[in-house]
């Protein structure tokens, strides 16, 4: 763990100056922050992970308060994942049209106005202000080269437009720019944002003197910016722990050779590394009765993405006296006869591949504390979290505060306080939107 610390150190200053091998450390360009005084209608997409999810806000004439909202979640359709067919923004407009046409008539001050859209989009973008993005490169389930080197605003727009429809998008951002930004709209110390779910990522607020790859006109702006790190492409294969089922992980996923650190870490490939490592043992150890005991064409632990990380929360958190709960999600998995010692067997797989990413993760939080330049080590850092992995596993925190502890003693680490922000992705780019429009 204190290896890894030095090396996201030494990636991190090598990609702030702008250096090959170094971290990405993209400059998000957000100068103005919501207040809470804004006011209106703003709309919001969110996309990245597994789900589509499009808010329609109210923010009222009361400071910070909101009069209304609206959101709705679709998940991804399987064809959108593959990004050469150019179908996913259109089904992205579909569906904000479909939020759009339940409040085109809501009476209220921005209603004649064009619609204002914050736009959170939870990849890798090069920015060269708020409202642009270039997208760098696909994680996550997406692939295909759709996209890749164009400005993902300008592409939403012209869909919109197609359709003649006027929407102004004046900010872009990641989810974990945005899920920092939801959380110090009403805690000003936040000063990280971090996604534990389908990927992994975190933002920090980093002074602009350090971001030696800035422009300079940008220098001048202000004293600090917030950076999207993309801390899941940190490429330290020798000092990341993995074993082989790692290695097929990888030679199996979207992106092979990329995202390492992700794919020890987030949920998308938690589920898939346990699932091997099970297989192994039914094969080579013949665990639950061996391969011979299964029907082979009805077995999702055979499966390519049979396994989720639900389901290794569900096994790692599983109290019953005979394990019950991991008895009978195998049987789920096709396997009749498992004994409780091989459920304990299994349920030990699942604690150490969770408590190995809860570790790295632990980790690479305190290298990113270890940044923030504007909290002393006295004071409280006030971390922002989202992402299912993190928001529905109780246990998954507890070993992310466990390691916290470990690396940095009991009385440090309590000043490092991880706080849910369930949902904030949405809310963040819909305040950032708001703020930006009436900043101008
Ligand atoms: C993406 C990041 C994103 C993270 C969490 C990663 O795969 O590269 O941009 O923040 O997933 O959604």
């Amino acid at each position: 763990m204190e290896t890894l610390i030095e090396k996201l150190h030494e990636q991190m200053n090598l990609g702030l100056q702008g250096k090959e091998n170094g971290l990405m450390m993209l400059p998000s360009y957000v100068d103005v922050m919501p207040n809470g005084n804004e006011e209106g209608e703003y709309y919001a997409v969110d996309l990245g992970g597994t789900n589509l999810r499009v808010l329609w806000v109210r923010l009222g004439a009361e400071r910070g308060a909101v009069a209304d909202t609206d959101v709705q979640d679709w998940p991804i359709p399987k064809e959108c994942y593959d990004t050469d067919n150019g179908r996913l923004l259109n089904w992205v407009a579909d569906k904000v049209l479909e939020v759009m046409g339940r409040h085109s008539n809501v009476s209220g001050s921005q209603s004649s106005q064009v619609p204002v859209l914050g736009f959170c989009f939870s990849f890798a973008c090069q920015q060269t202000a708020l409202d642009n993005g270039k997208l760098l490169l696909w994680t996550k389930n997406f692939r295909g080269r759709g996209l890749i080197g164009q400005d993902v605003v300008s592409a939403l727009s012209t869909v919109f437009q197609s359709r003649g429809i006027r929407i102004k998008i004046p900010a872009l951002m990641n989810d974990t720019v945005a899920t920092l930004i939801a959380l110090r709209y009403s805690e000003p110390s936040t000063c990280m944002g971090i996604i534990l779910g389908t990927g992994t990522n975190c933002a920090y607020i980093e002074a602009v003197g350090n971001i030696t790859k800035l422009p300079e006109t940008y220098k001048s702006r202000g004293s600090s910016m917030i950076i999207n790190t993309e801390w899941g492409d940190l490429g330290a294969a020798d000092v990341l722990p993995r074993c082989e089922e790692d290695l097929w992980v990888d030679f199996s996923s979207a992106n092979p050779g990329h995202g390492m650190f992700e794919k020890v870490i987030s949920g998308l490939y938690m589920g898939e590394v346990v699932r091997r490592i099970i297989l192994r043992f039914v094969d080579r150890a013949d665990l639950m009765g061996g391969m011979g005991s299964i029907n082979i064409l009805d077995c999702p632990l055979r499966r390519e993405g049979g396994f989720n990380s639900a389901m290794v929360a569900a096994i790692d958190e599983d109290e019953t006296r005979n394990l019950s709960v991991t008895k009978s999600i195998m049987k789920s998995m096709g396997f009749a006869k498992i004994n409780t010692m091989e459920a304990a067997l299994i349920r030990q797989i699942c604690s150490l591949v969770a408590n190995r990413s809860a570790r790295l993760c632990a980790a690479a939080i305190v290298a990113v504390v270890q940044k923030c330049p504007h909290v002393s080590s006295s004071e409280e850092k006030v971390v922002a979290v989202d992402g299912s992995l993190f928001v529905k596993y109780k246990m998954y925190q507890e070993r992310v505060r466990l390691a916290l502890s470990d690396l940095l003693g009991d009385q440090a680490a309590s000043k490092i306080r991880l706080q849910v922000v369930d949902g904030g992705s949405a809310a963040g780019a819909a305040y950032l939107a708001a703020a930006t429009v009436h900043a101008l």
